[in-house]
């Protein structure tokens, strides 16, 4: 995500960059909290809230296209850098959380959320 955040302790190491194809998506939990790993079109990782804001569905079921996933569910898409929803029926964004690739592994904060 951003060049200049710094990799302080607050980052957990999720996994290596090559293990997230690009438009794919996988969950993990980072201090509890459920992730969707995403790698969009352009192979830029995301990490955001697994749990849609429009039911307790995992995001990381549904498909990548572009910037966004969509939840399988509805079919409602969210935007990967802003968490934003792209349409109904969701109307709430979900968290996005800082991602930091160094070294070719794939370092994520949830403390901030
Ligand atoms: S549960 Fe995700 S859009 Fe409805």
């Amino acid at each position: 995500m951003s060049e200049s955040t710094q990799l302080t302790d607050d980052f957990v190491r999720v996994c290596a960059v090559e293990e997230l194809p690009v438009e794919t998506a996988a969950l993990a939990e980072i201090n509890g909290v459920p992730v969707a790993m995403v790698r969009d079109d352009k192979g830029v990782v995301h990490a955001v809230n697994d749990i849609c804001s429009h039911g307790q569905v995992s995001l990381a079921e549904g498909d990548v296209e572009g910037c966004t996933i969509e939840c399988w569910l509805h079919g409602s898409r969210f935007n990967l850098d802003t968490g934003e929803p792209t349409g109904l029926p969701a109307t709430q964004p979900i968290a996005v959380y800082p991602v930091i690739v160094q070294d070719g592994d794939v370092y994520v904060s949830v403390s901030a959320s």
